[in-house]
C-alpha cells in the first residue's frame, strides 16, 4: 500500500514539476517572441538642444553638429536619406517590426508611452529617434481612457459609425469628422490613426461592414478620401485599411479570396485606388486574407505593381496585427513595417539579409518609407502634446454629422412629432443606445447618449411605465446587461436580450403615451460574421413587439415609429408596411440619442441616404452563394497563431472564398437580374420634397461636365443629394447597368428654393477592366447620364457619346 501511495506521490509529483517546467518554457517562449524582445532598444533617449549659426536644433545623435536629419528646415527626402545613410543594417532590420504584443495590448510601463495605443514604430536610441505610436481607428481614436495613479481621464469622441457618414454622402462634412479625430490624436500623442476602412460591402453579414462605406466603390473611396484629408490636415496619418479583398471575418487570418482581376480592379481596389489618388495617405494597412493564393502583405502585385507603380502610392504598406506568413517575403513585396512585430519575424529578416533572401535594397527601401512618416510625424522636431482635445466641440460635430447620416426609409403623416407629446419606448436599445460596433474599431468614449437622453433633451416627456418595464427586464437579467470591458468588449457585442412585452403591458402603456418608439438593436464587429437567424431577420420577439404595439397604438389612433439602432442591413420587407415610420439611425456615435431625437423633433430634416442596397431576401445577393453564413467567431488565438489547411482538406467559404459573382455586388446585381429590393441603394426620405429640374451635360477634353438645378418643392428647409450614374447604351460587353459616377448635395434649401450643383467626371472613369488586354478599356458611343435622388429614382436623363 505504501509503495502504492509512494508511486502515485511521485508520478503527481513529476506531472506537477513537467506542467511547471512546460508552463514556464510556454512563458518564456511567448515572453521573448512576442512581448518584451527589445532590450538595448528600449533604453531611454536623452538628447540636448543646441544653437548653430543661430538655428536651435536638437542633437539627437549627440555629436555636437548639426546633421541634415536634424534639421527641420530641409526637405524630408534629404533628412531621411541622411539618417538611412547613418544608420547600421542591425537597426535598420530592428525598424522593419513593431515592438510586440505589448504594444498591441496597449501595454506600457506607467509613466510611459500611450496606454492603450495598439502599435509602435520603434525607437532607435542610438540616432535619438523616438517611439512612433499608432492607434485604431475608423470611428475615432481608441486609446485607454484612465491610466494608473492618475485622477484624470483620457477618453476619446465616439464618432458615428464609417457606413453612417457615408450615409451623408457629403464629403465636407466627413472631412470635418476626420479633421476632429486628427486633432484628438494629435492631442493624445498618436502619431498613425488606423483608419478608414474602405472595404466594399459583399455581403450584408461581413461582421466589419460598420467600419467601412458602402457597397460602391466610388462612394467608398469618395468617403475615404475625405475622412484621410481631416485627419491629415493635422499633420497625423492614417493606414487605409485592410487592402484588400477583405470582405469576410471567417477564419480572416488565412481566407483565400478568389476573385477575377475585373472584380478587384472595378469594386474591390477601386476605392483604395480613389483614396490614394484623391488624399495620398501617409500609410495603408495590408490585409490579413490571401488574394488568388498569396497573402496580401505577401504580394508584389498589389503592393508594388498596382498600388505604387499603377497608382502612384508614396506612402509606406504596414501589416494588419499579425497578418500575413513569411517576414521577408513581406518585405520584399513591398510591406514595409511589420506589425505589432514578433521577435520570430526580427528573426527571420535578419536571417533573410544574412542569407540573401532579403538584399539590402528591400531594407532600405522599407527603412526609408519609414523614416520618412517618422519625420513628417514631427518625431524629430520636439513635437509635444497637450493631452487637451476639445471634447465639447467634438461632440457636436458628431451629433450634427450623425443626424445628417440617418436615413428616413418611411413616413407615413408622423415625422416629425410634435414636441408636447408623451412618448413610450419600446426596446432595451432605446435605453441602451449601441454608439458603435465592436473590436478595434470601438471607441473608450465618456458617455452615450441614449434615445431615452436625448428626447429628454428635446423636451419630449418620456413615458415612465415603458421605462419601468424595461427596468424590470433589467434587473431580471442582471448578467445579461453588464458590459464587457477591456479585451472582452472588443471581441464579445454587447447585445442584452430582448423584451418580451406582454398584451396587457402594451395596452397600459398605450393609454398613457400618445405614440411609441420601438428601437431594434444589432451589435456587431471584428472576430465573426453575422448570420441570419435572428440577427439579418428580426427575433421572434422583436417581430411580435412590432406588430402587436402597432396593433394596439393603430386601435387607439396612434402612430409607431421604429428607429434601427444598428451596424449593418437587417431585413425589413416583411415588417415595413406595419410601423408609420422607420428611421435608420445606424450607430451615431456617443451623441447617438441626441441626433435622433434632431430628426424625431425636426430640429434636422433628414438627408441621408443608403450607401448600400436593402434586399428582401439575404439570398438575393449575388454573393450569398460564397459566403460564410454559419458566424463561427473567431477565437483569441486565432489571430496569432491561425493555421493554414492542406489544400485538399479546404472547406468553402472558411479557406477560400469564390467571389463568384465577380463584378456584381450591391445594386450592380440587383439591377442587371432586374430584382425587386426593400430599399434601393441611394434611398432616403426627407420631411420636405425635391425637383431635379434640369440636366445639362457637355463633353470637353476628356471630361465630362454636368449641371442639374435642385429646387425644394416642399415646405421645410432641407437638403437634397443628386446622384449620377452612367449607363452605357448597346453595350458589347458584360457590364453593369448603370454605375455611381459622381454625386453632390446641396446646402440647405429653404422652401421654394435652388441650387445649381455641378459635376466633373473625367472619361477615363467610364473604362472597364479588360480581362483580354489586362488594362481599362473605354467603350465608345452613347452613355446615359442619369441624375437620380436614389439608384432607382431617376429624375433625369442625358446622353453623352464618346
Ligand atoms: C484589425 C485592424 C486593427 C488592428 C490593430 C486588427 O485586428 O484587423 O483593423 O487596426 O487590429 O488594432
Amino acid at each position: 500500500m505504501k509503495k502504492y501511495i509512494k508511486i502515485v506521490l511521485i508520478t503527481l509529483l513529476s506531472l506537477v514539476a513537467l506542467l511547471v517546467i512546460v508552463g514556464f518554457g510556454g512563458w518564456m517562449y511567448l515572453k521573448n517572441s512576442f512581448l518584451e524582445f527589445e532590450e538595448d532598444y528600449s533604453q531611454s533617449i536623452q538628447v540636448q538642444q543646441k544653437t548653430t549659426d543661430g538655428y536651435t536644433y536638437t542633437d539627437r545623435n549627440g555629436n555636437g553638429t548639426l546633421d541634415p536629419y536634424e534639421d527641420a528646415r530641409k526637405s524630408i527626402d534629404e533628412r531621411s536619406s541622411d539618417l538611412l545613410a547613418q544608420m547600421t543594417i542591425d537597426e535598420k532590420i530592428h525598424l522593419l517590426k513593431g515592438s510586440g504584443i505589448a504594444s498591441a495590448m496597449g501595454r506600457v510601463e506607467p509613466g510611459t508611452g500611450i496606454p492603450g495605443a495598439v502599435g509602435t514604430i520603434v525607437p532607435t536610441p542610438r540616432l535619438g529617434i523616438p517611439t512612433t505610436y499608432l492607434s485604431d481607428g475608423p470611428a475615432g481614436l481608441r486609446i485607454a481612457p484612465k491610466r494608473p495613479n492618475e485622477d484624470r481621464t483620457y477618453y476619446c469622441t465616439a464618432f458615428p459609425i464609417a457606413t453612417l457618414l457615408a450615409s451623408t454622402w457629403n464629403t465636407d462634412l466627413v472631412q470635418e469628422v476626420g479633421s476632429a479625430m486628427g486633432n484628438e490624436a494629435v492631442e493624445y500623442g498618436i502619431d498613425v490613426i488606423l483608419g478608414p476602412g474602405v472595404n466594399i460591402h459583399r455581403h450584408p453579414l461581413c461582421g466589419r461592414n460598420f467600419e467601412y462605406y458602402s457597397e460602391d466603390p466610388l462612394l467608398t473611396g469618395f468617403m475615404g478620401a475625405a475622412m484621410v484629408n481631416g485627419i491629415e490636415s493635422h499633420e497625423v496619418g492614417t493606414s487605409v485599411k485592410h487592402y484588400v479583398a477583405n470582405n469576410q471575418e471567417t477564419n480572416r487570418n488565412n481566407n483565400n479570396t478568389i476573385v477575377s482581376e475585373r472584380a478587384l480592379r472595378e469594386l474591390y481596389l477601386k476605392g483604395f485606388e480613389i483614396v490614394v489618388k484623391k488624399s495620398q495617405p501617409w500609410t495603408i494597412m495590408s490585409s490579413y486574407n490571401k488574394v488568388n493564393g498569396t497573402y496580401t502583405s505577401e504580394s508584389p502585385y498589389l503592393l508594388t505593381e498596382v498600388l505604387r507603380n499603377d497608382w502612384g502610392f508614396e506612402g509606406l504598406v504596414m501589416s494588419d496585427w499579425f497578418g500575413g506568413n513569411d517576414a521577408v517575403a513581406q518585405i520584399n513585396a513591398g510591406n514595409d513595417l511589420l506589425e505589432p512585430g514578433t521577435k520570430l519575424q526580427w528573426d527571420d529578416l535578419i536571417e533573410g539579409y544574412e542569407n540573401g533572401t532579403l538584399s539590402e535594397e528591400s531594407i532600405n527601401r522599407s527603412v526609408k518609407r519609414i523614416l520618412e512618416l517618422i519625420i513628417k510625424s514631427g518625431k524629430l522636431d520636439g513635437e509635444t502634446f497637450g493631452n487637451n482635445p476639445d471634447l465639447k466641440a467634438h461632440a457636436q460635430t458628431t451629433r450634427q454629422s450623425a443626424a445628417e447620416g440617418m436615413v428616413l426609409l418611411k413616413n407615413e403623416s408622423t415625422l416629425p412629432l410634435a414636441s408636447s407629446k408623451n412618448i413610450a419606448l419600446f426596446g432595451v436599445t432605446s435605453y441602451d443606445f449601441i454608439a458603435g460596433g465592436t473590436g478595434s474599431g470601438d471607441v473608450n468614449e465618456a458617455y452615450t447618449v441614449s434615445l431615452e437622453e436625448g428626447l429628454t433633451n428635446a423636451g419630449f416627456s418620456i413615458n415612465q411605465q415603458a421605462k419601468e418595464i424595461y427596468e424590470a427586464h433589467k434587473a431580471a437579467n442582471p448578467e445579461a446587461f453588464v458590459k464587457p470591458e477591456g479585451m472582452n468588449a472588443m471581441f464579445q457585442p454587447y447585445n442584452p436580450p430582448q423584451i418580451p412585452y406582454t398584451k396587457e403591458q402594451i395596452e397600459q402603456v398605450s393609454t398613457g403615451s400618445d405614440v411609441a418608439i420601438i428601437t431594434i438593436g444589432r451589435n456587431a464587429g471584428e472576430g465573426g460574421d453575422r448570420v441570419e437567424k435572428d440577427d439579418f431577420l428580426l427575433t421572434a420577439v422583436e417581430q411580435e413587439m412590432i406588430k402587436n404595439i402597432t396593433d394596439t397604438y393603430h386601435q387607439a389612433n396612434k402612430k409607431v415609429v421604429v428607429v434601427l439602432n444598428i451596424g449593418g442591413v437587417i431585413e425589413t420587407a416583411s415588417w415595413k408596411n406595419i410601423p408609420d415610420a422607420i428611421l435608420l439611425a445606424w450607430q451615431g456615435g456617443q451623441e447617438g440619442g441626441n441626433s435622433v431625437a434632431d430628426i424625431l423633433s425636426g430640429k434636422v430634416n433628414p438627408s441621408g441616404k443608403l450607401p448600400m442596397t436593402f434586399p428582401i431576401n439575404l439570398n438575393d445577393h449575388a454573393a450569398n452563394a460564397n459566403f460564410p453564413l454559419d458566424g463561427k467567431p473567431m477565437g483569441m488565438f486565432d489571430m496569432v497563431a491561425g493555421k493554414e489547411v492542406p489544400e485538399n482538406e479546404q472547406v468553402a467559404n472558411v479557406d477560400y472564398t469564390n467571389y463568384e459573382e465577380g463584378i456584381y455586388v450591391g445594386y450592380r446585381h440587383f439591377d442587371k437580374a432586374g430584382i425587386e429590393v426593400s430599399y434601393p441603394f441611394g434611398f432616403g426620405m426627407s420631411y420636405s420634397s425635391f425637383s431635379i429640374d434640369t440636366l445639362i451635360t457637355k463633353l470637353k477634353n476628356d471630361t465630362i461636365y454636368a449641371s442639374t438645378r435642385v429646387t425644394n418643392t416642399g415646405d421645410i428647409a432641407g437638403k437634397e443629394v443628386v446622384q449620377l450614374y452612367f449607363s452605357k447604351v448597346n453595350s458589347s460587353i458584360d457590364r453593369p447597368v448603370q454605375e455611381l459616377k459622381e454625386f453632390a448635395k446641396t446646402d440647405i434649401l429653404e422652401p421654394g428654393e435652388s441650387e445649381e450643383l455641378t459635376f466633373r467626371i473625367p472619361v477615363s472613369e467610364l473604362s472597364y477592366w479588360n480581362e483580354s488586354s489586362d488594362e481599362w478599356s473605354l467603350e465608345n458611343g452613347v452613355y446615359e447620364v442619369r441624375a437620380g435622388a436614389s439608384s432607382r429614382d431617376i429624375k433625369k436623363i442625358s446622353m453623352v457619346e464618346l
